[in-house]
């Protein structure tokens, strides 16, 4: 049985063997274009009430299941059981090292997977460390590297693979039908519906539509992209039930609602089924730790982080603070930022990337635990909201 240590580590070798660097790539000026999927700004699409909010809130978790989780072995969970966590270790050098010991292993004195995997309220568990899909399939990569890429991060234990009716046009849908194709059991699924089309059957339709494009007969999540212009929510929450009953989806949830409208979605009948939220995290955007965090971590429910990395620019990997912790652990500052977003086990973070080497520096944060000192200093440097 393979383990997600043991595909961590593979995938570091192959690092090794072709000599790629683990330190991040330097950043050009034209990343800079804070772009969403469908060719608008990313902020532009949030009502501005939202985007106050957006930059004054926090993050969570996710999954489903019996033994049969995704990318997450039952040697995972016995490791995690033992709590053994890797933070004592000074560098990911050192934990590769550990990790290519088997009898290290077999002994249970390291563990890659304490915290690293998140569990939703129906008990399916998923990886903390998920891949995101906005701008795949939309000609920034060839398109065999960005397949290449994905099939990296699942063949590292990053099996959760997030994406949307929008983005590209279906395009990125598209293009996943293609790494999924032959393994789609070991994937974790999440798209979501416009909600411009949840009128009359609408969900119903967009979902036959993502499904036709992903060539999958079920997602294993499917989230309400966000709550503009709904005023209402249980015709949604119905919708999705019947989805769930006519097996198309096995869980719902949403994306980018404030406290105020989970508070609207858990009054309405079978609202409290939601199984995430799914909304802008990262390092330098803390403001949902004022309390969309605390809400859901009242309420047992994960958290989904997008732009983990800062979002389309990757903007956060300019951050001194990031840096300077890989470099003394001997990893990238990306994986560092990543290690952050899953600190708490309650977090599913959903990095981008259409690079396979990029994907292999993001796999290690599933085994990068931050000492206490560490995390000392990134909030010396973004301090939560309120200190
Ligand atoms: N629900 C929503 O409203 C919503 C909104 C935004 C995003 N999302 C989801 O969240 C996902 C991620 O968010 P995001 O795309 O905004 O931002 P992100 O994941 O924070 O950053 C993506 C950018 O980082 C770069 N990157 C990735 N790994 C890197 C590394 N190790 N070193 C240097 N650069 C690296 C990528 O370029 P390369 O391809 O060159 O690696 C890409 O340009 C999206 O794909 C989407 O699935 C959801």
């Amino acid at each position: 049985m393979v383990t997600t240590a043991q595909r961590v580590l593979a995938g570091l070798a192959r690092v090794k063997e072709r000599g790629i660097s683990l330190g991040r790539r330097p950043l050009e000026d034209s990343d800079a274009a804070r772009v969403d999927p469908v060719g608008r700004s990313r902020r532009s699409l949030a009502p501005a009430s939202f985007r106050r909010d957006l930059t004054t809130q926090p993050p969570a978790t996710i999954f489903r299941t019996s033994s049969a989780v995704f990318g997450v072995t039952e040697t995972d969970k016995l490791l995690n059981r033992r709590e053994l966590c890797l933070g004592a270790l000074p560098a990911v050098g050192t934990i590769t090292a550990a990790l290519s010991s088997t009898s290290a292993l077999a002994a249970g004195t390291v563990s890659v997977s304490a915290g690293r995997t998140v569990k939703i309220h129906d008990n399916t568990i998923v990886p903390a460390l998920g891949q995101g899909s906005a701008r795949l399939g939309q000609g920034r990569h060839p398109e065999a590297a960005e397949e290449e890429a994905l099939r990296t991060g699942l063949s590292l234990g990053m099996t959760l693979i997030d994406t949307a009716e929008i983005y590209g046009n279906g395009n990125a849908e598209r293009l996943i039908s293609h790494v999924i194709a032959g393994q789609r059991d070991r994937v974790f699924l999440v798209s979501k519906v416009w909600p411009s089309h949840v009128a009359g059957n609408g969900i119903e339709r967009a979902c036959d539509a993502s499904l036709a494009r992903l060539g999958t007969d079920h997602l294993d999540l499917y989230l309400l992209h966000w709550p503009s212009g709904i005023t209402e929510f249980s015709g949604v929450v119905t919708a999705f039930e019947n989805l769930v009953s006519a097996g198309k989806i096995r869980a719902w949830g949403v994306s980018n609602f404030k406290v105020s409208h989970m508070e609207q979605l858990f009054h309405v009948p079978h609202g409290d089924r939601c199984a995430t939220n799914q909304i802008l995290y990262n390092l330098g955007d803390r403001g949902m730790e004022r309390d969309l965090l605390p809400w859901c971590e009242q309420h047992d429910m994960p958290l989904m982080a997008y732009s983990p990395l800062g979002g389309p620019d990757a903007g956060l990997l300019r951050d001194l603070a990031l840096a300077r912790i890989g470099a003394a652990r001997g990893c990238s500052a990306a994986a560092v930022a990543l290690a952050w977003t899953i600190r708490n086990g309650k977090v599913i973070a959903i990095p981008e990337s259409g690079s396979a080497a990029h994907v292999k520096e993001n796999a290690v944060a599933l085994a990068l635990t931050l000492t206490p000192e560490e995390l000392e200093a990134l909030d010396a440097a973004h301090p939560p909201p309120g200190r």
